[in-house]
Order: C-alpha cells, then structure tokens, then sequence
C-alpha cells in the first residue's frame, strides 16, 4: 500500500528526508539527558565540585535548546511534508476522475468520490505528519533507551523481559481488533455522504414533498450508526490506555524493588538508578507510541485503499487505438447490430440488436415509452457508453476511431438531466465552446429560443444564475442548454427530451429554427409527444429496448398500431384541453 502511495509523496521528499532526521537527532539528544543528570547526581554532587555541577548543567541547557530546535524543525517539515502529500494525492485522484467514463462513475458513486477525496485524504495527511515524527521517534527512543539502560545494570534491565511481551500482546490483540473496525468506520462515513449529498443536492424535492422528517430519520439512523462504530473503534483504543499505564508503573516498581538493596550495597550510583527510572519510563512510552502508530496506521491503510482503487480505476472509454487526426466528416450515424447492456452481469439486454443508419442532415424523431432505452441508445453516439456488440459509427467510422474530444465536439448532445453551473449565463454558455463570439452567442440563443427571455433580463447575458442555475425555469433551462450544445456547432446534434418543459408553440419554433439554420447538421430528437417530431424524416420508435419500427410519419400511421393509437391518444389530449 505504501509503495502504491510512493510516487505522491513527489516534490516533498527532501522535507520527508530532513523531517526523519531531525526526529531521530531529537530524541537522541533527548535520551542522553539523563546521562548527564546522573554525572551531575553520581559525580558532581558527592565531591562538592560547584564548577563541575555548572559545566555538566550547562551541558544539559545547551542539549535541551539543541532538541527543542530540532523538534521544532521536525514539526515543521513534517507538517509541510504531509499538507503536500495530501495535495497531491487529491489532486492525482481528481485529475483521473475526469477520465472517468459514466460506468467508472456509477461503480462508486460520487458520493464516495467525494469521502475519497477529502476524508481520506485527510487521513492520509495525517498519517503522513503524525507518523514522520513518531515513528522515528519511537524506535530511535525504544533503541537508545534500551542500550542506555543496560549499560547501566544488566540486572536490572532484565525486568524488561516480562514488560515488553506482555506489553506486545497487548498491542497485537488491539490492532486485530481494531483494524477491521476502521474500515467499517470509512465505509460509514461513505453511507452518511451519500444521504448528505444526495438529499442537500435535492432539498427543494424534498421540501415540495414535505419529506423533512423522513429525511431527518433517514439520517439519523446513519449518523448514529457511524457513531455508534466510532465509539467501538476508539473505545478499544481508550481501553487499552489505561493497561498499558499498569504495565509502566508495575515495571518501575519492580526496578525500584530490586534496585534499591543495589544501591545500598553499593552495586548501583543514586543518579543512575533514578536514570534508568527515566529510561524505562522512555522505553514504555517508545512501545505505547509504537503501538498507537500501528492502530493509526491500520486506519489509514483502509484511507490508503480506498485512496489507491480511484487511483487504479481503469477508465474504461479512452483514446486507445483512436486517430489522433481523425475529424468526422459529416453527421452520418450508423448502428450495425448494436446490443448493450450497463452492467456484463446482468442477463437483460438493455439495447438488442438495434439497425439503424442516418444520413447527415436528417432529422430523426425517437419514440417510446419511459424506460424503452431511448437514452440509452443515444448516449452510445458520443460514446458515453460503449456498445457490447454491434458498431456504431459517425461520420462513416466507428466512435473508436476518433478521441473523446473530437466525437464529442462534434456529436453535442443535450442531456436528459442536465445541468447549469453556478456563474453567469455567458460563462455557462462559452462553457459549450470558449471561443464563441459575441455573435455565434446570440444566433445560438435566437435558434434556441432563449434570446427573449435573455433580452428581457436586466443585466443580459451576465446574469447570475446561482448554483446549478436555481434563478431560471425549467424550460429557460432547456433552452439554455439547447444553446450551450448549439454553440459546439456540432455535426450531430442529439436532443434527448429536451423540450419537454418549453410550451407547445415555442417547442415548434426551436424545430422551424433548427430546420432553416441547421440544414447540415444531423437532428435526434427524442420527445414524448408525436408533434414534437411529426414532420421528421425519421421517426423511430422504441419499445423494451428494440427498435419496433422506422419510417416516415406518413408510414407508420398506415402501418403501426401502436404509432396510431399514441398518436390518437395525445391528439384527444389536445382536444380536450382544448
Ligand atoms: N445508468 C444505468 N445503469 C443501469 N441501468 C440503467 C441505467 N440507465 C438506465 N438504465 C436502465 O435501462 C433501461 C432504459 O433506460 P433509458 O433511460 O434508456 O430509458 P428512456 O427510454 O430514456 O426512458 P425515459 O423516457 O423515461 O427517459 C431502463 O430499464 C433503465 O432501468
Ligand atoms: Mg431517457
């Protein structure tokens, strides 16, 4: 897992390098303390030497300026060390995110995205700082501490032989438990992000359904389910504290048992018998601070996971085997045979064997009823998807062919959920393409019909539209989004019921506008009423994921059914409302 991480840690290498050093250098100096307290204890004081007693002191400042110094050093880098780790761990994990395809995208859900990007994260950072200081420190403490003491008293030393095991169990028993139980905890947190973002993203559904405490429920059951795991994970952590204290003071009290006749027989100096009360008080601590690392550690390895599988996500639609160069000529679409389904386990075909080919320019209506796949089949023309079998082709070569960005820029496609961002309504429209002037702007508005109610606004085209465009109605939006797609100048354009919140006249008035400004390029359009699309040069129509039938408006009303009696039933619509 570490190595996996590695390569994040670029650009702050040397701060890692420094950071460890400096650690170390702390706690060695650290540990000679109280070595020269027992000169002072075991030399000084007994012969009355005062010069002596205020060189060793002095000694003892110096050593103490020099650690501080070093443990501020160390703090530093460590803190700079991990806030750069962190940084670029999150900005690796975006950046691959953008490569992401829709399937890459539903696998994990954004709103885990999201915990992986910043909880985890933030976890990584932490173990990134924390752990540069302590995991030196521990060790090179532990270490030093060790040979110090039993330079002092072989004897003596050996009461370690019994803490240190028993002190090893306990950890061990700890990390088993403890472990698995941070994962659960990141898995939790997941849970609880998704309610969070799914139901602040739609607070204005909830609020029109008066679901508050549905709502508030709902997220109190995870809450509290996130509480109740954290308390588990970091009750055992507490309730190991207080047995690892035992263990400290059971050793020094056994030292002090058996030291104490030592000295008097004069085996053992006074300064150094209260020295190895501090080495062993250090090496306890050393093992305690060890074994909070490795419980630190196990949480992060479960961050580091997660972290690690956004970073080894395949994108699965890429550039591989396309031509670089290859442009598409015209706004042909061509499916031979195509089936798909979204996910390989599933046993339903979701699109079978669907034949279908447009010629450039033509406009072609698609019908169906909700679920019929209609998206589905044209969200395979930019290649959102990819088919399972079957090819579809644009511009007379497969979608294969050509990198995202040039498909793309030429098959704009207008989605059925589909979105603004918060900014200016000329900001969301250049977003569709940067270069567009002033006056592709406006004839982009005037074909999409929003160029009335633009006009109508006081500030224009740089109004605000808040977050994800909150300021305008739902049919303002489909327009706006109609001219974002329309300012791609695209050779396919695809409009997947993207009028349905625009009234009936001004719904035919974007179509006349399409006809006349638009010959060349290639019109889908998939509406749920047969007006939308009556004067196509093809109208397909959809059924469980088939093709049930293709012609002109004409042919399927001699030939359809089904055709006839949707369009019978929306025409007695019309009629009743008058
Ligand atoms: N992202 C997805 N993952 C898995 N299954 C999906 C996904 N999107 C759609 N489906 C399934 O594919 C089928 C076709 O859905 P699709 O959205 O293409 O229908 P549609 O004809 O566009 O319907 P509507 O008129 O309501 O928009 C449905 O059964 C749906 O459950
Ligand atoms: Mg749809």
């Amino acid at each position: 897992m570490i190595r996996k991480l590695y390569p994040y840690t670029r650009g702050y290498r040397v701060f890692i390098l420094l950071g460890v050093l400096c650690s170390a250098a702390e706690a060695v100096f650290e540990m000679l303390l109280p070595r020269v307290m027992a000169r002072i204890v075991d030399v000084g004081i007994p012969m009355g030497d005062t010069p002596y007693i205020l060189k060793m002191g002095g000694v003892m400042v110096a050593m103490s300026v020099i650690s501080m110094a070093l443990g501020v050093g160390a703090a530093f880098l460590a803190a700079v060390a991990g806030q750069g780790f962190g940084a670029n761990l999150r900005q690796a994990q975006y950046d691959h995110i953008q490569n992401f395809s829709f399937r890459n995208i539903e696998k994990f859900s954004t709103a885990s995205l999201i915990t992986r990007l910043t909880n985890d994260v933030n976890a990584m950072q932490m173990t990134m700082t924390m752990g540069m200081r302590l995991m030196v420190r521990a060790p090179v403490m532990l270490l030093s501490a060790l040979v110090l003491a039993v330079t002092i008293s072989i004897r003596l030393s050996r009461v370690f032989l019994v803490a240190m095991p028993l002190l090893a169990i306990l950890a061990g028993l700890l990390i088993r438990h403890v472990g698995p139980l941070f994962r659960q905890l990141q898995e939790r947190t997941d849970d609880l992000n998704l309610v969070v973002q799914e139901d602040l993203s739609a607070i204005r559904v909830v609020k029109s359904f008066v679901r508050e405490d549905y709502e508030r429920e709902k997220f109190q059951k995870r809450n509290s389910a996130l509480r109740g795991i954290s308390e588990r994970a970091f009750g055992f952590v507490t309730l190991g504290m207080p047995v690892m204290m035992l263990i400290t003071y059971g050793t020094i009290i056994a030292v002090m048992w058996y030291g104490a006749p030592m000295v008097s027989s004069s085996e053992l100096l006074v300064g150094e018998l209260s020295s190895l009360y501090t080495y062993i008080t250090q090496i306890l601590m050393s093992l305690m601070m060890l074994s909070m690392i490795m419980m630190m550690l196990s949480r992060s390895v479960a961050c580091a996971r997660r972290i690690a599988e956004v970073l080894e996500e395949v994108p699965d639609i890429t550039d591989d085997g396309a031509d670089p160069g290859a442009k598409v000529a015209d706004g042909s679409v061509d499916f031979d045979h195509v089936s798909f389904k979204y996910s390989a386990e599933s046993g339903e075909w979701n699109l079978f064997d669907i034949d279908l080919h447009i010629k450039s320019g033509m406009t072609v209506g698609i019908l169906g009823a909700t679920g019929s796949a209609k998206s589905t089949l044209v969200q395979l023309i930019p290649r959102l998807y990819e088919a399972s079998h079957g090819t579809v082709r644009v511009g007379g070569r497969p979608v294969q062919d050509y990198t995202t960005e040039h498909l793309r820029d030429a098959c704009a496609m207008v989605l059925q959920k589909n979105t603004l961002f918060s900014g200016t309504i000329r900001e969301n429209l250049l977003w569709g393409n940067e270069h567009a002037t002033e006056a592709d702007l406006e004839a982009a508005c005037a074909a999409a019909c929003a160029d009335e109610f633009i006009h109508r606004l006081p500030e224009g085209y740089d109004t605000d539209l808040g977050q994800g465009g909150v300021n305008v109605s739902g049919g303002q939006k489909q327009r706006l989004c109609i001219a974002r797609a329309l300012l791609k100048k695209p050779k396919v354009l695809i409009l997947d019921d993207s009028t349905s919140a625009v009234d009936t006249a001004t719904d035919a008035k974007i179509r006349q506008a399409f006809a006349t400004q638009l010959p060349e390029t290639t019109k889908l359009i998939i509406a749920q009423r047969i007006t939308s699309i009556m004067d196509a040069d093809l109208i397909v129509v959809m059924d469980d994921g088939r093709i049930l039938d293709q012609g002109t408006h004409q042919e399927l009303m001699d030939r359809s059914e089904i055709y006839r009696d949707v369009y019978q039933s929306q025409q007695e619509g019309v009629d009743l409302h008058g």
